[in-house]
């Protein structure tokens, strides 16, 4: 349900249940799943070994986010947190911050909420939404910031989003975010893929299924837009200062601010 707050009892419910997933049954279970958060969702305990196996630089990418962002923000939006890795970096570099973090799937805010609450990062203005970022209703000039770290190439309607996070964001704001990004032409995408595939194959990389479970997934529930069309849809949505701080293959950092 859009919008649902998630209830601590929840997060006992997710321990409970995040025990009795067995590593194989993870894949065939989320080639089922018929959204990019059901698919995720169902790969809780997996996804932090998938996601450094299947997306080169993965912790140089959500590094380089951080030194990007501004030095003070007190009301943060965080898009898709998942397992939470962007939400303790951002919970420690903004401790004083009303951090609202948004994601579909139950099992990632449940795991998120944990993980800060592990850390002693957990404080009264974090706040867990569940919803899709499409049916995410988002007031005007609520937020001084708004990122997200590999999310939101899962959503199709890029002009309808940035129209409402622009509104939603404060005079003096910045959106920046990392994602994976179609390249400029399809030989320069074509390239980016293979290299990205020679990647997920190397030693102790991806299985071939995992790589299959990936391939149907991405063709399923991913959007990529090259970066030109990300500044020309930001700028009509009254953005400006765009940039692409960092890229490596499909994934970029784009910035963008009020
Ligand atoms: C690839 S994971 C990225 C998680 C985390 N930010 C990271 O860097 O590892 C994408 C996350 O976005 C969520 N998600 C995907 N599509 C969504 C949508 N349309 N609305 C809300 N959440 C979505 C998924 O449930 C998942 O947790």
């Amino acid at each position: 349900m859009p919008g649902q707050w998630i209830a601590d009892d929840e997060t006992a419910r997710f321990n409970r249940r995040s025990r009795e997933v067995s590593y194989s049954h993870v894949f065939p279970v989320a080639e089922m799943q018929s959204t990019a958060s059901q698919y995720f969702g169902s790969m809780v305990a997996e996804y932090d070994s998938l996601i450094r196996r299947a997306v080169p630089r993965y912790d140089e990418m959500r590094e380089r986010l951080l030194e990007y962002l501004p030095p003070t923000a007190v009301r943060v939006l965080e898009l898709g947190c998942g397992t939470g890795n962007l939400s303790l970096a951002l919970a420690g570099k903004y401790p004083q911050a009303k951090l609202t973090m948004v994601d579909a799937a139950p099992e990632m805010l449940n795991l998120t909420r944990l993980r800060l609450q592990e850390s002693g990062r957990l404080t009264a203005e974090h706040t867990f939404v569940q919803s899709t970022f499409e049916e995410l209703s988002l007031a005007t000039g609520d937020y001084d910031l708004i990122t997200s770290c590999i999310s939101l190439h899962h959503v199709q309607d890029k002009a309808a989003l940035y129209k409402s996070l622009r509104l939603s964001l404060a005079p003096g704001g910045y959106f920046i975010f990392a994602d994976q990004l179609r390249g400029g032409t399809e030989r320069i995408h074509e390239v980016n893929w293979r290299l990205w595939l020679d990647f997920c194959r190397q030693p102790g990389g991806c299985s071939e299924e995992e790589i299959d479970s990936l391939l149907q997934h991405a063709e399923k529930h991913d959007h990529y837009t090259p970066l030109a069309e990300h500044f020309q849809l930001l700028a009509e949505a009254g953005f400006r200062d765009f940039d692409c701080t960092w890229r490596n293959l499909i994934w970029g950092i784009v910035h963008a601010a009020v």
